[in-house]
């Protein structure tokens, strides 16, 4: 027999909304989901806080663009589980574009049958099944990025389903939205969400076109500040550049976003991909992996697992680290406050030579005297240094090769012990 969906009373009132609603544009006033129901106001009050930390997790886009399917998708979750990126903090495996082709007659957006021939809601309890979390990607428009049948019109029923086939996060894209008004969007976007009454991280990508550092915290829980990465040097550089300028907006529940992760795709070098890592960590970013986590290289997993650096960006404090130090010649010092009195430190040399790069405890906040140091990419303890704050020679001083980064853990040693 077959049970009967909880969310079927939802389905039919999302229905309902649709054909009131000629189009989910600016007419968010006609929503009749949304008319006359204050317990639903009180129900969205009560939403626990979604990432209160950094999402990590892994996403296709990146490596396998519309080649996706349920194989890969399978294949990807015992990965993540195997090879200790599970157990790392990588929990959420999202499907980017292309996995939906059309709607039903019903209005529901429907998975591609051959590619996800079991269907979604059999590939989420697969991926729970491993401990793992399952994404899915839409469009506020009409069409996604690639073409495919988008969100517009149909929130409250893309939300009911969801949370039906029990996604956990959902990444929102911004083709083909060019009039809209993005904050109203996306607010209506998380309130069908709230409706539909799953607890769905909702990851923002309309590309920092509409200033989301503005208005996007308590609407989503990630949002991208930039246009899209690609696996190379110059893009990193430049991304960081933009992400950077917005610090002040991250924090516990929301985060900037500077795009998912390259590491192991084979553009850039082992100093490139581990300055590119360090930096998402130093800024409070989320961490998705974008590689083929069925075959990765012994550098790429000891990038991605390295676990000193995922707990800076895991940290609770939930600062994004900013630069403190910026050298005329390709040097940069960026320091991440953390909540257990630490600072993580970042030197990160963008010139075509090796470069020695140091610091004064004063310009890192840490107070003067003696401090332990942890080197976290050789993951050695370098010992105990001092800086009075009395003399230059007491600068503490690293060597950092071209493209590269040193990363280190500062502790102050409090008087005394
Ligand atoms: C946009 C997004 C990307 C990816 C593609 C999919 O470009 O920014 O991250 O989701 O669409 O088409």
């Amino acid at each position: 027999m077959t049970k009967p969906s909880i969310t079927v009373w939802a389905l039919a009132a999302a229905l309902a909304a649709t054909v009131l609603t000629s189009c989910d544009g600016p007419n968010a006033k006609k929503d009749a989901a949304t008319a006359g129901k204050p317990a639903e106001t009180a129900a969205a009050a009560q939403t626990p806080l979604l990432a209160a930390v950094p999402p990590m997790g892994f996403n296709t886009w990146n490596k396998f663009g519309c080649d996706v399917d349920e194989t890969l998708i399978r294949q990807t979750a015992d990965a993540l589980a195997e090879t200790g990126m599970r157990d790392a903090g990588y929990k959420y495996l999202v499907i980017d574009d292309c996995w939906q082709v059309e709607r039903g007659a019903d209005g529901r957006i429907v998975a591609d049958p051959k590619k996800f021939a079991g269907g979604m809601k059999a590939l989420a309890d697969y991926v729970h099944s491993k401990g793992l979390l399952f994404g899915l990607y839409t469009d506020i428009g009409p069409k996604t990025c690639a073409g495919r049948p988008a969100s517009a019109g149909y929130f409250d029923i893309d939300a009911v389903t969801y949370a039906e086939w029990g996604v956990d996060y959902i990444k929102v894209d911004w083709c083909n939205c060019d009039d809209l008004d993005a904050p109203a969007e996306y607010t209506r976007f998380r309130d069908a969400l709230r409706r539909a009454g799953r607890p769905i991280v909702l990851s923002i990508c309309e590309w920092g076109r509409n200033d989301p550092w503005k208005w996007a915290r308590g609407v989503g829980q990630l949002w991208r500040t930039t246009a899209d990465i690609g696996d190379n040097w110059d893009s990193v550089v430049w991304i960081i550049g933009a992400n950077s300028r917005h610090a002040a907006a991250a924090g516990p529940g929301g985060w900037n976003d500077p795009d998912m992760l390259e590491v192991g795709n084979g553009g850039m070098t082992f100093d490139e991909y581990k300055t590119h890592f360090s930096l998402w960590a130093i800024m409070a970013a989320p961490l998705m992996a974008g590689n083929d986590l069925r075959a990765m290289s012994e550098e790429t997993k000891s990038i991605l697992l390295n676990k000193e650096v995922t707990e800076v960006d895991q940290d609770p404090l939930g600062v994004q680290g900013e630069v403190v130090i910026e050298r005329g010649y390709g040097g940069q010092v960026w320091m991440k406050p953390l909540a257990d009195g630490s600072k993580a430190v970042a030197f990160v040399n963008y010139s075509g030579g090796e470069l020695a790069q140091y610091v004064r405890w004063s310009q890192i906040g840490v107070p003067a005297g003696p401090a332990r140091v942890r080197d976290l990419w050789a993951h050695q303890d370098i010992g105990v240094h001092t800086d009075t704050g009395k003399h230059y020679n007491e600068r503490f001083e690293v060597r950092v090769p071209s493209h590269g980064v040193v990363m280190v853990r500062i502790w102050p040693v409090a008087a005394g012990n």
